[in-house]
C-alpha cells in the first residue's frame, strides 16, 4: 500500500462515523422518549392528564405571503386590537418568503410581537421542485433566507426557529437536514386529517404520522427537531383541506365564521390539539364573505376563555410544559425589539429589477439563493 493510498484510507476510517451517522429512526416509547429530554412521540394523546376543560385549546394563525405593504395592512387590520383570555395581546406566526417581501414591515411585525420564521427564498410553485431538490439546494432556500431575514430585517438569527417548506413538500431526509443545517427548531409543513390530530412532536423516533401530499417524508431520527402537525379542517364538498382558501366554504358572513369556529370547536372538545391556521390573502380574493367570516369568527373567539391564539413556538412550549388555563399566559414578547435604518433599494436580479426595502444598507445585487447577502455581484 502506498504512503497515499494509506493516508486516504485513514482518512476515510476517521471521517466515516460523522457520514454513517444518520440512522432509520427507531420506534418511540414513552420509556425512550421523554419530555425532559426534550423528546416527544407522535400521538393523538395530550401531554396533560385529567378533565381537558382546564386547559388552553392553542390556535396559531400561519401566514406564508411575501409580505408586501398591502398585505402587511392586511394582516395589521385583521390581528392588532385582539388580546387573549389573559389579556395579552394575540400570537401569530408568518413564514416569510423573500422575493417582493419588504423588511421594513417584517421588522415591524417583529416589534409587534409576532414570530417571523422561514418560508424559502426561491417559493418555487412547483411541487416537483421540493420533493426533489437536493439537500445543498435546501439550505440555500431556508437557510439563505434565514440569513436574508435576519439581515434586511434586523433579526436575531436565534429568534428564527421556524420553518415551512413551499407546497408542504418534502424531499424525505434531506428537508430536515438542511433545515437543521440552518438551526432552525420546528417545521410547520405536515398536514394530518381530522381523524387523526396528532400533538406536536419531535423526530428522535419515528413518525406515525401519514404522508399524504405525494413527496417523501423524513424517517431518519432528528433528535430534538419538532414538527407541528397541521391538523386538516373539513372542507365544504366532504373532503379536508390544510388552508382555509382550500377548504371551499361559500355562503353568508355568517356560514363562513360557523364553519371555521366549528372546526375549532371539533378539536377543542375532543383532544385539544393544537391547531394552525393558514391564511392566503387570495381567499378574500375570490370568495365572497371570506374576510368578514374569518372576523366574525376570530371577534366570537374573543369571548371564550379558553382559546388561545398563539406563536408556533409558544405552542412547542406548552406542549414542553402543559400548563392549565389559569397558568397560560400569552407570550408578551417585550424583549422582541429591534430597531430598523431604513434603506430603499432598487436592485438587479439577473436582468430584471427588483425593489427591495430593508433595514441593512442596500447590497450589491438582489439577495437570492447562494447569495443571501447580495454581496456577490
Ligand atoms: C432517510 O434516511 C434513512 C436512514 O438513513 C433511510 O433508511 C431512508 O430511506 C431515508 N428516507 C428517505 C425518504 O429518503
Ligand atoms: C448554528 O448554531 C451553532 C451554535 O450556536 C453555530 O456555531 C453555527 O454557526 C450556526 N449555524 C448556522 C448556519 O447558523
Ligand atoms: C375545492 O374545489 C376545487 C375546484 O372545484 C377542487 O379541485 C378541490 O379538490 C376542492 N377542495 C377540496 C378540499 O375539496
Ligand atoms: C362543543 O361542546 C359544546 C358544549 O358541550 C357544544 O355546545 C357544541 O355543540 C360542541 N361543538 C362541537 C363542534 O362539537
Ligand atoms: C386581491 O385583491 C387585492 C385588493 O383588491 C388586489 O390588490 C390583489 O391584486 C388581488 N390579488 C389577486 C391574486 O387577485
Amino acid at each position: 500500500m502506498n504512503r497515499l493510498m494509506l493516508i486516504a484510507v485513514t482518512l476515510a476510517a476517521i471521517l466515516a462515523p460523522s457520514f454513517c451517522a444518520s440512522e432509520p429512526a427507531g420506534t418511540c416509547t414513552p420509556d425512550n422518549c421523554k419530555i425532559e429530554d426534550n423528546c416527544r412521540c407522535s400521538s393523538g394523546s395530550g401531554p396533560f392528564e385529567g378533565d381537558l376543560t382546564e386547559y388552553p385549546q392553542l390556535v396559531t394563525l400561519a401566514f406564508d405571503e411575501a409580505v408586501t405593504d398591502d398585505i402587511y395592512g392586511l394582516w395589521n387590520d385583521l390581528l392588532l386590537s385582539r388580546s387573549n383570555p389573559d389579556g395579552n395581546p394575540i400570537g401569530a406566526t408568518f413564514f416569510v418568503p423573500h422575493e417582493y417581501t419588504n423588511y421594513q414591515r417584517v421588522n415591524d411585525l417583529y416589534n409587534l410581537g409576532f414570530e417571523i420564521a422561514v418560508h424559502s427564498v426561491s417559493k418555487n410553485p412547483l411541487q416537483s421542485y421540493w420533493r426533489t431538490a437536493s439537500e445543498s439546494l435546501l439550505e440555500q432556500e431556508f437557510g439563505g433566507q434565514k440569513q436574508i431575514i435576519s439581515k434586511f430585517a434586523n433579526i436575531p438569527e436565534d429568534h428564527i426557529l421556524g420553518v415551512r417548506t413551499p407546497q408542504l413538500q418534502f424531499a424525505g431526509n434531506d428537508s430536515i437536514l438542511a433545515y437543521r443545517a440552518a438551526n432552525l427548531t420546528y417545521d410547520s409543513s405536515w398536514p394530518t386529517l381530522p381523524s387523526k390530530p396528532l400533538f406536536p412532536y419531535t423526530l428522535d423516533y419515528l413518525s406515525t404520522q401519514e404522508c399524504n401530499l405525494g413527496g417523501s417524508c423524513p424517517n431518519e431520527a432528528f433528535p430534538g427537531f419538532w414538527v407541528l402537525p397541521i391538523l386538516d379542517l373539513h372542507s365544504a364538498d366532504g373532503g379536508w383541506c390544510n388552508t382555509l382558501s382550500s377548504c371551499n366554504v361559500t355562503g353568508s358572513v355568517d356560514d363562513i365564521a360557523n364553519w371555521l369556529c366549528n372546526e375549532i370547536d371539533i378539536v377543542r372538545n375532543s383532544t385539544r390539539a393544537p391547531l394552525t391556521l393558514s391564511v392566503n390573502s387570495y381567499w378574500f380574493n375570490f370568495t365572497e364573505n371570506s374576510l368578514a367570516g374569518l372576523t366574525k369568527c376570530l371577534d366570537t373567539l374573543q369571548e371564550s376563555k379558553d382559546v388561545f391564539l398563539v406563536t408556533q413556538k409558544q405552542v412547542i412550549e406548552w406542549v414542553s410544559n402543559p400548563v392549565k388555563i389559569e397558568d397560560f399566559k400569552t407570550d408578551d414578547a417585550e424583549d422582541q425589539q429591534t430597531n430598523c435604518n431604513q434603506y430603499n433599494c432598487l436592485l438587479d436580479k439577473g436582468g430584471e429589477k427588483r425593489y427591495m426595502k430593508a433595514c441593512a444598507p442596500c447590497p450589491a445585487v438582489y439577495p437570492w439563493l447562494g447569495n443571501p447577502n447580495g454581496d456577490k455581484p
